[in-house]
């Protein structure tokens, strides 16, 4: 078959590997109809994301119909369309049991090392790399998905595979950004990246009760997306951020602020993150925490800093201090995708939320490579890619 592989800093490929199996009774074979691109992608795109092997099959965002069943999941049968989430879970661990699915203690294979660096592993990733189990990714046209008793949601055949793609991952993630920051009504949020993960959080504040939602980014097009939906917007290159949100908010700070950002900044933002890139780049630090320091500062006595932008080690100059003596509540996660899922479906129905207004390029699988950096490089309007593998594109 054909699929994205991984093969180095810059590097992804259209080639031909093998087609996935059935492995497990649990498992499912799913023939791709649309996958996506992700932020997250591109974090393994520009090498910062340590255990990748060349050839890897890369994508997390993934939907298509069911072609093969193991003989022991009785869930799913030929002929399903369903939507996969990027995270593995069994479905019965203490974790997943308690609804924290991409915290499962059983689908990651390589659960050891992942803990020698972080303690505890944490549940396996579609196409993320061996520390989080070395899983062949979605973007490809077929997928083997291993717990698919428990992962896949089905569709209903009314709705588009555009607008039930990102239940695999980016609404759920906005979704959960908003909902970490624990809304009564009235609040003001302060959301910083308008990529679509930032979008997918500024939608979720307002469809939560905020009553303000602040975003930040300084991509024209995408903060003209923020304003669509209802956003004040800031831009960062132009603007002192901390200073715009003391004037919006009397100098109290934002309820709840949100990174949707990432270990990625822009370099250019500010000294400390020109700092952080120097670090980095000397191996003397592992992530560029700049935009959580600035939410951390912009957050109001007793508000709420959610983080849902990835970070992978070590993160240095955290001001902690602040936290601590202004009482702020921290959340964050890799997105425990199964436990939204019947919810953000019913939204979906309900026609509350449309997610693929965030759509802006529709190609072939074939077309990946090159708008894997038309999305890293924000080229051409680009916000967000969906591929069509198996010729669906035409
Ligand atoms: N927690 C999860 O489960 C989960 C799931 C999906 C994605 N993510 C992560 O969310 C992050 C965003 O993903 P995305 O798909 O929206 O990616 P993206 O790269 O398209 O968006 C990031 C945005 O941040 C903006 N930005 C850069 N520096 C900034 C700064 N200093 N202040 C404000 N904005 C700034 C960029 O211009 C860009 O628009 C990534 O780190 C991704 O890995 C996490
Ligand atoms: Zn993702
Ligand atoms: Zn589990």
């Amino acid at each position: 078959m054909k699929a994205l592989c991984w093969h180095g800093k810059g590097d992804i490929r259209y080639d031909t590997v093998a087609d996935p199996e059935i492995e497990h009774p649990r498992d499912a074979i799913i023939k791709v109809t649309a996958c996506a691109i992700c932020g997250s992608d591109l974090h393994l795109f520009n090498g910062v994301i340590p255990t990748m092997e060349k050839g890897d099959v890369v994508g997390h965002e993934t939907m298509g119909e069911v072609v093969e069943v193991g003989s022991g999941n009785d869930k799913l049968k030929v002929g399903d369309r369903v939507v996969v989430p990027f995270t593995i879970a069994c479905g019965e661990c203490y974790f997943c049991q308690r609804g924290f699915y991409s915290g499962c203690e059983r689908s990651n294979p390589n659960a050891a090392q992942a803990a020698k660096l972080w303690g505890h592993s944490p549940a396996g990733l579609f196409g993320y790399s061996h520390l989080l189990g070395g899983y062949p990714g979605g973007q490809a046209e077929y997928l083997r998905v291993p717990f698919a008793d428990v992962g896949p949601i089905k569709v209903p055949d009314g709705l588009s595979d555009e607008q039930v793609l990102f239940l695999s991952d980016i609404f759920p993630t906005g979704y959960m950004a908003a909902e970490f920051c624990d809304l009564k009504g009235g609040e003001t949020v302060a959301i910083w990246g308008c990529g679509p993960v930032g979008q997918f959080a500024i939608r979720s504040a307002f469809l939560l009760g905020a009553e303000r939602v602040i975003a930040i980014d300084t991509v024209p097009e995408r903060l003209a997306l923020a304003k669509e939906a209802g956003a004040e917007t800031i831009d960062f290159m132009t603007n002192d951020v901390y200073e715009r949100i003391q004037d919006m908010t009397e100098g109290r700070g934002a309820d709840a602020c949100i990174d949707a950002v990432g270990t990625e900044p822009e370099t250019r933002a500010s000294l400390d993150s020109i700092y952080d890139r120097l670090k980095v780049a000397a191996y003397l630090g592992t992530d560029r925490p700049h935009v959580l320091r600035q939410a951390i500062h912009c957050c109001r006595n007793f508000g709420t800093v959610s983080v849902v932008g990835v970070y992978g080690g070590f993160l240095d100059k955290i001001p902690f201090g602040s936290a601590i003596n202004r009482g702020l509540t921290f959340r964050m996660a890799q997105t425990p995708v199964q436990h939204y899922l019947p919810h953000l479906l019913s939204l979906i129905e309900e026609e509350k939320i449309d997610p693929s207004f965030v759509i802006t390029h529709r190609a072939g699988l074939e077309d990946g490579p090159d708008l894997y950096k038309k999305f890293r490089d924000k080229e051409d309007g680009c916000i967000k890619v969906v591929l069509k593998p198996n010729g669906a594109a035409a």
